[in-house]
């Protein structure tokens, strides 16, 4: 249990006595303190307890303050080796009440010491497993494949990749899949192209690069827009992909193939934690498609409209103020991307047993999937118990200087067009290889290589996570890149800080043992509190799914070390006062290495 859990667990107990009329439900809010010299948490349950019983505020507190007390009182803190020290108020230091009636709590230091002595080894940092697990569905990345991987699906892959990483740590049991877009008009547009243009076989097209498949997509549309005889036979190979006819079949494998490998190479040298036996594509689903139509029209939920045939639910309008269809088979036959998605919530619930099912994708498709929740539930494949999340995220922007204006604007290249992934690396690269050359000019190769990679992805990944991912953000290399400010290089570069700390000590990061540890300097203490209360920020990260939390705590940690750092002498110290800094370096360089993790961050030793 954390700290935060522990208080309110006590002031829980403090209010039940006190108040047994409307204090046996309630459910006390603790936070930390925003200024950390009035106490180390803050609690406002006297304010919303005050409504119920009518009383004062600070009355309140004041009843709640002395039932603390009284219950610390004589219970000397103990630490046991090995057991939570947070289990009884003998933590707490004091108990105060402030202003019109918050009840501000300081915590013990030995409380403290004891926490982090007992964590210091714990490759887990303390985080204790859910006791909940559940079987969780993480659908993200999921690009469309007729193209390169592009920064509107870098954006999926970085948060998803977190969230996937995140539930697993905590206990869940995360079953990753890829749901890219290889199915449908698209794939009959590329056969159509390939089949005119590469009829000597596929070879031909095996050694184009990847650009040659983005283009000959981009003049088969041009081509289908102009050319109804085009179109006729782009449409006739959509049929026949879903007929299974091999000829087509071995077109769009070839094809499917080429891109795909591109795209797994890239999540490995992006370190997101996705490989081939997740892939679940739109094509897995394609002989469970007219069993999905064929269950939805048994079951009455079918009408046809235009040829087309759709679902209608309660509730979802157009801008007009008309009934909204979700559209299951097209006119042609064909089906599409709702038909696809239908199919996948009946084999992940039904077949693979999701107790959970997330998705990541951008804002856009939020109504798509409120409106395919609802025929799901409908059609009884998808439980009221199972919940289907959509996280949809904001667009990249970028900022936009003409003529001594700036304005903001979709993140394009120079030229207007999607920026890839694969473009971004290598800018990152080249960035920070410049900078980090200009650090440590007598770097070797190899070691340069591992740096600037690790530089890259953590820069990249971090300023996509540390907002809320429904907001926009601005893409910006030299802020992404800074070492100061809230940046994923700032957060490296303090545990590079402690890395080289350690290598001058001649004491390996894993060396300083728990014993004999004291608090001589309040900026120790500070980085204690902040230590010992990682745990906490998974408490709500089933309900927010919230890495940006994990960005805000890291920065935190980051920047309360760096004021340790500055007055806080660690090797000159005397002996024991050494002994207890390096401890505390060495939990501090465990959290940031395990946070970054969970971020698909690595750390560097030297950059
Ligand atoms: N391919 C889609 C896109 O690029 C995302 C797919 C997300 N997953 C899903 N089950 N629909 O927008």
């Amino acid at each position: 249990m954390s700290f935060i859990e522990s208080i309110k667990d006590i002031l829980n107990k403090a209010v039940a006595d006190c108040f047994p009329g409307s204090g046996q439900a309630f459910e006390c809010q603790v936070a930390p303190c925003q200024d950390r010299q009035f106490g180390d948490y803050q609690s406002n349950l006297a304010f919303l307890l005050a409504k119920r019983e009518k009383t004062g505020p600070r009355e309140i507190a004041g009843a709640v303050v002395e039932s603390v007390r009284k219950e610390a009182k004589g219970t000397d803190f103990k630490s046991v080796p090995g057991i939570p020290a947070n289990l009884s108020p003998a933590i707490i230091e004091s108990i105060e009440i402030a202003g019109p009636g918050f009840i501000n709590i300081r915590l013990k230091d030995t409380a403290l010491l004891s926490e982090l002595a007992r964590t210091l080894a714990d490759p887990r940092c303390g985080v204790e497993r859910t006791a909940r697990p559940q079987r969780i569905v993480v659908d993200y990345s999921s690009p469309n494949l007729a193209k390169d991987l592009h920064v509107g699906t870098m954006r999926s892959t970085v948060i998803g990749d977190s969230i996937a990483r995140v539930l697993e740590f905590l206990g869940h049991e995360v079953l990753r899949q890829n749901h890219y877009g290889d199915w449908g008009a698209n794939f009959g547009v590329l056969v159509a192209m390939i089949k005119q243009e590469y009829d000597s076989g596929l070879g031909g097209l095996e050694a184009a690069p990847l650009e040659a498949v983005e283009e000959l997509y981009a003049r088969g549309s041009a081509l289908k827009a102009s050319s109804g005889e085009f179109a006729r036979r782009a449409a006739e190979e959509v049929n026949n992909l879903q007929a299974g006819n091999p000829e087509s079949l071995a077109v769009w494998q070839a094809l499917t193939d080429k891109t795909l490998h591109a795209c797994h190479s890239l999540y490995w040298e992006f370190n997101v934690s996705l490989d081939a036996s997740h892939d679940c594509p739109e094509s897995f689903y394609r002989d469970d498609l007219p069993g999905v139509i064929s269950e939805l029209s048994e079951k009455g939920l079918l009408v046809e409209d235009n040829n087309a045939l759709c679902a209608y639910l309660d509730g979802f309008l157009n801008v007009d103020g008309d009934p909204l269809p979700v559209i299951v088979q097209k006119s042609d036959a064909g089906y599409n991307y709702s038909t696809t998605d239908l199919a996948g919530i009946r084999h992940r619930v039904g077949r693979l047993g999701a107790q959970q099912i997330i998705i990541v994708t951008d804002r856009g498709q939020e109504l798509h999937f409120r409106m395919i929740r609802a025929l799901a539930q409908k059609a009884g494949w998808l439980p009221d118990s199972v919940p289907l999340r959509h996280l949809g995220y904001g667009v990249i922007l970028q900022e936009i200087r003409d003529n001594g204006q700036t304005r903001k604007a979709r993140f394009r290249t120079r030229s207007g067009g999607t920026v890839k992934i694969r473009e971004l690396l290598a800018e990152g690269r080249r960035r920070s290889e410049a900078l980090t050359l200009d650090r440590n000019p007598d770097i070797g190769a190899e070691e340069l290589d591992g740096i600037v990679g690790k530089l890259t992805i953590a820069a990249l990944k971090y300023a996509d996570l540390k907002q809320r991912p429904e907001s926009d953000y601005t893409f910006n290399w030299d802020q992404m890149l800074a070492n100061q400010g809230n940046t994923g290089i700032y957060i490296l570069y303090c545990y590079v800080r402690i890395a080289s700390l350690f290598r001058k000590a001649g004491l390996d990061l894993a060396g300083a043992g728990p014993d004999a540890l004291a608090i001589t300097h309040e900026l120790e203490r500070e980085l204690l509190l902040q230590v010992v209360s990682f745990p906490e920020l998974f408490s709500g990260y089933e309900e927010e799914l919230s890495s940006h939390n994990i960005c805000s705590y890291l920065y935190e940690l980051a920047g309360c070390y760096s004021r340790f750092w500055k007055d806080c002498p660690i090797l000159t110290a005397d002996d024991e006062v050494r002994h207890s800094r390096l401890v505390l370096s060495r939990a501090v360089a465990a959290r940031l290495e395990l946070g970054l993790s969970l971020l698909g961050i690595e750390v560097v030793e030297r950059m």
